[in-house]
């Protein structure tokens, strides 16, 4: 017989597909690393596990105990799995930007969903991430805080870097990555510029963060937007901004333009953020000299969870995106 012991056993070693269409153009090779097929659907899964075993480890979770999360919807779905599996009530706040497909799958999933208001500045009380520790602390409870975790790294350390790494055959140029914790460009950055020092990692920011004045020292006011996942108004705790080569600004139009692409041209069905960062990867590559570079950007979740947004006419129509 082949199984697995449990389905959160199937997470990562993930497939890095050729972006031969959209990229058709391109003098370099353009690959997208799919973590949109983890079992949860995006690239959370794969820190989730690795969150939890550390909270128990260090016991700050005991049997039967309730977590806390702030999170952009993805993590929360991880760790709902991970919850379920292992008996634990799971508590997620979320900001009201989340799309509604995700709020519903986190209650179905058995999660607590506290829906906040978005749009709040990091040293605002009323911030998501103030207000998941508040409730930690009312509670009694474990806040996971994957924006300061360091297993969050870890796992991307440990799991997505070797994995690009000997999926390139260690050829890799170029690693385009957006940063919502950090945690993904820095442990695969990490990890892969340990073996190749002139390995640029490139980070995809959507217009109105600050993380891309941030990173090339310039100043800024951030404004909303629409991609889901990324960007920040502040320098997250697991982000090394010294490993970031340079970052890329993509208005929403064009994350959102670019993700309709990925689907028609490659049938690779992916969230806002996968457009955001193949759109900054289309640009990266048309700058970047000589020719038959590897570079590989992050597709971090699916597009089920955007129905009611970008796959939404109506919703397109309301925030005046023209495909
Ligand atoms: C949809 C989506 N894309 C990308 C990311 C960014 O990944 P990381 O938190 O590892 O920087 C996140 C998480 O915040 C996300 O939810």
């Amino acid at each position: 017989m082949q199984f697995l012991n449990e389905i959160t056993d199937s997470i990562g070693n993930t497939p890095l597909v050729k972006l031969g269409r959209i990229g058709s153009n391109l003098r370099h090779k353009l690959f997208g690393k799919c973590e949109f097929m983890n079992p949860g659907g995006s690239v959370k899964d794969r820190i989730a596990s690795y969150m939890v075993s550390k909270a128990e480890q260090d016991g700050r979770l005991r049997k039967g105990g309730t977590i806390v999360e702030a999170t952009a919807g993805n993590t929360g779905i991880g760790l709902a799995m991970v919850a379920a599996l292992k008996g634990y009530r799971l508590i997620v706040v979320l900001t009201s930007k989340v799309g509604q497909e995700k709020v519903q799958l986190l209650k179905t999933l058995g999660a607590d969903v506290r829906v906040v208001p978005g749009g709040k500045l990091y040293q605002d009380p009323e911030h998501f991430i103030s207000q998941a520790r508040e409730i930690a602390k009312a509670e009694g409870a474990c806040l996971i805080d994957q924006f300061n975790n360091t297993s969050n790294v870890k796992a991307h350390y440990e799991g997505t870097g070797p994995e690009i790494w000997s999926q390139t055959g260690g050829e890799i140029d170029a690693l385009v990555a957006g940063v919502g914790t950090g945690g993904t460009i820095t442990g695969v950055g990490r990890f892969i510029r340990e073996r190749r020092p002139a390995v640029k990692l490139v980070l995809a920011d959507p217009v109105g963060s600050l993380l891309t004045s941030f990173t090339k020292g310039t100043s800024a006011t951030g404004a909303p937007y629409l991609v889901e996942g990324i960007g920040s108004d502040f320098i997250p705790g697991n982000l090394d901004i010294s490993l970031i080569s340079t970052a890329i600004a993509i208005p929403d139009q064009e994350s959102i333009r670019v993700a309709h692409k990925l689907l028609k041209q490659e049938s690779l069905f992916v969230g806002s953020s996968s457009g955001c960062i193949v759109a900054a990867a289309l640009r990266y590559c048309e700058e970047l000299e000589g020719e038959g570079k590897t570079v590989v950007a992050i597709l971090p979740d699916g597009g089920r969870g955007y129905m009611s947004t970008i796959y939404n006419e109506a919703w397109l129509t309301e925030k005046g995106i023209v495909l």
